[in-house]
């Protein structure tokens, strides 16, 4: 099984070049197909969760050129098939975009329920409740929603809880519905804006994304477009505060500073230097790093994806840290990991009390999901000795590069397969 082996203790230092942002990237791609005309998507993210939308999409029948690593060309006209029943798609929560795209366009779409990381219990009723709101019919059998509509209707649709997938997936079928629908409690996350940006370059009519009130005006259909994915703001997170553990220097590049100012002021309250530029930030880590309190909120908040990230960096902070995770009700499951390096943090419910300590000792450590994954790899970079984070294939799902764009940086990292190349790592880091 292929896991990361690394030996920490060395201050990341350099400049790191942020990918496009997969969670845009994924409701870009399933949108794409709304449309029978030629879609270009650029500054994709080349990551697993990538490329197994890009396999469903080509299963249903769409054509899919892949012109670069970062580059492809869709073109739904030939789609035949509105039933998606792609074995891995099961395991990517955006499953459900397909939904809202094939529902749009052909009024019928059959797709399995959503898998995705293990953090909660993670339902899409919200979707459904916006689904049929538009008129559809929708129930699930055998493991899969069915939706079927004579027509799609505008409608006034409150989401209950601000919902990401729920705001984006409505969005996408309300673009070709007859009339006016408003969404309300809409979720504000950048990669909201950028699928409703993308939806509207290929002549949909939708106002307010960005705010909590989204309103948009039903097409007949949607054309062809080229569009640039915006940078992704959980992965510039992620090396903001891999630069602060590590009490290093880093240039964040290619980012919209706009997008990390949550992730910036924490970074700033526990003594990081933090400098933005327009499309890059620099994050100086330092000696002496103190306590704060995150309570993980929808968007401008601090971001849930964050959560892990920033709770590793003040797990080496001085004083008690108080984390609350608003978003998802099981986000804390890599803590039991962390204590294996010598972190001390006590979980009750949804909140985490962090009492930093001065230092961490590697360990081998099995990543829970995505984005803990990631943060118990920054942990070990920061940590005394050797670290192996086992289950990186959940890394893999979002993370472009991810070990040689730290390596770049000074990690002393290696992706290895066998026990054989861990023992030839650390014969050669010494
Ligand atoms: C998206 O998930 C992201 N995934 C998640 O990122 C991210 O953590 C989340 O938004 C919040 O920002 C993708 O975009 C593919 P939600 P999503 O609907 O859309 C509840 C990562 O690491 N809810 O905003 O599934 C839900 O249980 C992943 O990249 C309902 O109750 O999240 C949660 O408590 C992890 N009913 C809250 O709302 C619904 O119908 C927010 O979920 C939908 C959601």
């Amino acid at each position: 099984m292929e896991q990361y082996i690394m030996k920490g203790g060395n201050p990341l230092v350099g400049e790191v070049t942020i990918s496009g942002a997969k969670n845009a990237a994924l409701g870009i791609l399933t949108a794409a197909v709304m449309t029978d005309d030629d879609v270009v998507v650029e500054n994709l993210p080349d990551v697993r969760d990538i490329n197994v939308m890009l396999e469903a999409i080509q299963e249903i029948g769409a054509s899919v050129t892949r012109i670069d690593r970062h580059t492809v060309r869709i073109n739904g006209s030939e789609i035949g098939e509105v039933s998606v029943d792609d074995e891995y798609i099961r395991r990517i929560r955006a499953s459900y975009y397909f939904i809202g795209a094939l529902l749009g366009k052909y009024k019928s779409a059959q797709v399995p329920l959503p898998g995705g990381c293990n953090i909660g219990s993670r339902p899409i009723d919200l979707h459904l409740k916006g689904f049929r709101a538009l008129g559809a019919e929708i129930t699930v059998e055998r493991g899969a929603v069915v939706a079927h509509a004579i027509d799609l209707v505008g409608a006034h649709i409150y989401l209950d809880k601000v919902s990401v997938g729920a705001t984006i997936n409505v969005m996408m079928a309300a673009t070709l519905a007859e009339g006016r629908t408003i969404i309300e409690n809409a979720a504000k996350e950048p990669h909201v804006v950028d699928v409703a940006n993308f939806l509207n370059s290929m002549g949909a009519n939708i106002k307010g994304a960005g705010t909590d009130i989204i309103r948009i005006r039903g097409v007949r259909k949607l054309h062809g477009t080229e569009y640039s994915i915006i940078p992704d703001q959980i992965e510039a997170g992620t090396f903001m505060c891999a630069a602060a553990i590590t009490r290093g220097d880093v240039m964040v590049k290619n980012v919209i500073p706009k997008h990390l100012e949550a992730i910036s002021a924490k970074l700033t309250e526990i003594g990081c230097e933090v400098i933005e530029f327009d499309d890059a930030v620099r994050v100086v880590g330092k000696p002496s790093q103190y306590h704060t309190n995150i309570n993980t909120l929808p968007y401008p908040g601090f971001p849930t994806d964050m959560q892990p990230q920033i709770t590793v960096t003040l797990a080496l902070a001085r004083g008690t840290s108080i984390v609350t995770e608003s978003i998802f009700e099981n986000r804390f499951k890599y803590v039991d990991e962390l204590a294996r390096m010598g972190s001390n943090i006590k979980v009750e419910g949804n909140v985490a009390v962090i009492d930093g300590v001065k230092g961490f000792s590697g360990a081998s450590v099995n990543a829970p999901d995505l984005r803990a994954g990631a943060a118990l790899v920054i942990a070990g970079l920061a940590a005394d000795g050797y670290t192996t984070v086992d289950e990186i294939g959940y890394i893999q799902r979002g993370y472009e590069c991810f070990e040689e764009k730290l390596k770049a940086l000074g990690a002393v990292i290696e992706k290895v397969d066998s026990e054989k190349e861990a023992q030839k790592f650390k014969l050669q880091a010494g």
